[in-house]
């Protein structure tokens, strides 16, 4: 496979970002079939059409999902992209990984496909771009029994769970989103790898109505973390924040030109349910109005934290429908504990 010329391409290589044309320049070296990619690409842009033959499944054996098939429509052009398969593997939970572990995975992606890859995709899964039919077995076999790491979902299944960094790192977390997310992907391995529905189906947690793996845009199910007692208000701290001694927001918009901090302005006003208000220098929240937005708490962090009886809201049905564009998902359940000891039930 031979370096191919590539006028068009090369012009995505000339603004001041990355290029992922680089990136496979760079990549063809040690792998020639990359070479290929370009020229096909190249071949696209020239034709104005997608030289990715349309339709074509393919997988591993007792699996009906985690491979996306996919085939050139030029192959005696770009031999190297003759099929060109993606291998979804399923991402550990909050995307912890060891280097021993990334290392292995990019060794085995090396040995059997085209070491392309897409850290990570939208639905959470590490994609591995670029395998032929006859290197899927192998790759998985190794997967599994090296590893110990499974592929993930795709088609009309049930696509790998994902979760924000919850308790792990994060103050805000109402529940234990890695455990959480890791019960229930254990939990629903069959629906998973056997498309059992009729279109897609998608889990996300996330610890607090911030929303780091944005659940209610994205998921039928989102899992979203909330408290039913009070916001714990520390009345010092929020002398602190007025007096402009700590920073607002932690700090990240420190070094733009906003003036003192304004607790009315930039947290009692922007309150959605207007359900805060100072009485002297106490600030007061009527919690039965609260929302549990979140947005007074990412403000004064060191003031206000999430109330003590924690659990979360259960959300269904957010899709993104190309014409209506992006819906938000529906409450459904209001608050439930979630814990381990209940089997997150
Ligand atoms: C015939 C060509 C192709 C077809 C039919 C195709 C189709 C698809 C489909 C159906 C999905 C799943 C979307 C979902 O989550 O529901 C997807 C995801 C994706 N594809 Fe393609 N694709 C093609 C070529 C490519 C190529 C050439 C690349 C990159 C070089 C690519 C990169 C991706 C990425 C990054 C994702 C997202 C994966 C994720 O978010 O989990 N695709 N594609
Ligand atoms: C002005 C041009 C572009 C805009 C405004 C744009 C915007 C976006 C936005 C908003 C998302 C996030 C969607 C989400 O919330 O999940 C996204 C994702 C993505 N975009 Fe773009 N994009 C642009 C160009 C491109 C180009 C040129 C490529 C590839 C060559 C690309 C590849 C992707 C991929 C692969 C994802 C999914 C990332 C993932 O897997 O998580 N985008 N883009
Ligand atoms: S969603 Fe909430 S709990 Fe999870 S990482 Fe984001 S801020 Fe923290
Ligand atoms: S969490 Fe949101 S709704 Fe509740 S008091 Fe704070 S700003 Fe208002």
């Amino acid at each position: 496979m031979a370096k191919h010329e590539t006028p068009l391409l090369d012009q995505l290589e000339g603004g001041p970002w990355p290029s992922f044309v680089s990136d496979l320049k760079h990549q063809a070296e040690t792998k020639p079939e990359v070479y290929d990619i370009l020229g096909q690409l190249e071949l696209s842009y020239k034709d104005r059409i997608t030289h990715w033959k349309h339709g074509g499944i393919v997988g591993v054996f007792g699996y009906g999902g985690g491979i996306v098939g996919r085939y050139s429509d030029v192959p005696e052009q770009f031999p190297g992209v003759e099929h060109f398969h993606t291998i979804r593997v399923a991402q550990p939970a909050s995307k912890y990984y060891s280097t021993e572990n990334l290392r292995k995975l990019m060794d085995l992606w090396e040995k059997h496909g085209s070491a392309v890859t897409n850290m990570h995709g939208s639905t959470g899964d590490i994609i591995l771009l670029g395998c032929r039919t006859e290197a899927l077995e192998p790759f998985f076999w190794d997967l599994t029994h090296e590893m110990g790491q499974d592929l993930g979902g795709s088609g009309s299944n049930l696509r790998t769970p994902e979760c924000c960094l919850g308790t792990s790192r994060c103050e805000w977390s109402c529940y234990d989103t890695q455990e959480t997310c890791y019960h229930l992907t254990m939990h629903y391995q069959d629906e998973i790898h056997r498309p059992a529905f009729p279109y897609k189906f998608k889990f996300k947690f996330s610890g607090c109505a911030n929303d780091c793996v944005a659940a209610i845009a994205r998921s039928d199910i989102s899992v979203i973390g909330t408290w039913r007692d009070e916001i714990r208000i520390d009345q010092a701290a929020v002398k602190e924040y007025i007096a402009g001694n700590y920073p607002s927001n932690g700090g990240s918009h420190s070094g733009r030109d906003w003036g003192p901090f304004d607790i009315q302005k930039e947290v009692i006003d922007l309150c959605p349910t207007e359900c805060m208000w100072m009485e002297g220098d106490e600030l007061k929240i009527d919690d039965k109005e609260c929302t549990r937005c979140m947005h007074c708490i990412n403000v004064l962090p060191r003031a206000l934290r999430p109330g003590a009886d924690q659990g979360a809201s259960i959300l269904v049905g957010a899709k993104a429908p190309i014409l209506d564009g992006a819906q938000m998902s529906t409450l459904i359940v209001p608050f439930m504990k979630i814990e381990k000891e209940n089997e997150f039930e």
